[in-house]
């Protein structure tokens, strides 16, 4: 095709009056596109989190609350997060398969608030509930065991799928958990359970506020480097994105979020499925100490950065703004 040369072409003529910008938008952001991840505690008090100023942990019997005002905002998802209790916390993790545990009691809580009226995602590591805030078994070492890992993770999805999860989300990164996740998940008769899986999650300096929005910083030595990607590697990414697919995953998640675009934009055009951003803790952080800096609006930020996910290709955000977004979307 040939291209008229200015002053035939003026890309500034369609972008002159708000209607024609409108006309010409290539994407939209809607609060169908977040999911709104929230913490949940043990105690009886709403705690806010000082890491991540204007969020807070909330107790089941303030979650349901939660729940119905995303779905009332048009949010469609919620992603949940425990606090566990320091003496439920061990080196095995074993709270994590508690029947009774803040994950599942939370579920029900929002299920019978709720019923189907939204989607509940529940996150699969075992970092909230171990004594030393790895995401699986250690050895002697410190070593994360992968295999032995698994089995407790198949145990964890199917508990959580027990008690009402809509969409199981490993974030764990240990080989080979997708494929037998989802093989336990269809032998127990939850075939419309479904793996969003963390596919491509990296070894990310930006999730600091969240440890300790789920206690787990303090208790936490050395890093993740062993399971959680380099930043540095991009066809890796697609690499372990193919794998969970071919496992079975129904939809793909790449985090953080704003600093991994590329992935996010890769993972699309080459594999054609639901690609999920998660906008993390760090993330959301520095938007928050931009607005306190007085080098931004907050409004204008939220809203600019959701919509970056969108034009890279992303089906949705896992955001911690998702509730205030979702207000300005509906005007
Ligand atoms: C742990 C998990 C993490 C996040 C979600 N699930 C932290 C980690 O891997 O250490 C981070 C989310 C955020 O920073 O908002 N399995």
């Amino acid at each position: 095709m040939t291209q008229p040369s200015y002053p035939a072409l003026r890309l500034r003529r369609t972008r002159a009056a708000a209607w024609s910008r409108a006309l010409h938008r290539e994407n939209v952001l809607t609060p169908a596109d977040l999911i709104w991840p929230l913490f949940v505690t043990d105690s009886d008090e709403e705690e806010p989190i000082a890491a991540l100023p204007g969020v807070s942990r909330w107790p089941v019997a303030g979650i349901a609350a939660r729940a119905r005002e995303a779905a009332a905002l048009g949010i469609p998802c919620i992603a949940l997060f425990p606090n566990t209790q320091a003496e439920r916390r061990s080196a095995g993790g074993e709270e994590a398969l508690n029947p009774d545990n803040l994950m599942c009691r939370a579920i029900r809580a929002i299920r019978d608030a709720c019923g189907d009226g939204i989607g509940i995602l529940t996150d699969v590591a075992l970092d909230p509930y171990t004594s030393h805030g790895q995401d699986g078994l250690i050895d002697d070492a410190g070593y994360v065991l992968n295999d032995a890992t698994v089995s407790v993770l198949v145990a964890q999805s199917l508990n959580q799928a027990a008690a009402g999860a809509d969409i199981i989300a490993p974030s764990d990164m240990m080989d080979g958990r997708i494929g037998v996740i989802r093989e336990a998940l269809e032998r127990e008769g939850h075939h419309n359970v479904q793996i969003m899986a963390y596919a491509a999650k990296y070894a990310s300096a930006f999730y600091g506020p969240f440890r300790d929005a789920v206690g787990s910083r303090g208790l936490l030595k050395g890093d993740k480097k062993t399971y959680q990607m380099d930043p540095a590697n991009g066809e890796e990414a697609l690499r372990e994105v193919a794998l969970d697919l071919a496992e079975g995953a129904d939809s793909v998640m790449v985090k953080p979020g704003l600093p991994y675009l590329d992935i996010v934009a890769r993972v699309k055009a080459r594999f054609e499925v639901p690609v999920f951003a998660y906008q993390v803790s760090g993330e959301y952080a520095m938007i928050e100490a931009a607005v306190a800096a007085g080098a931004g609006e907050r409004d204008a930020l939220v809203l600019e950065t959701l919509m970056a996910f969108k034009r890279a290709g992303a089906s949705g955000v896992l955001t911690y703004h998702a509730a205030q977004a979702a207000r300005l979307l509906n005007g």
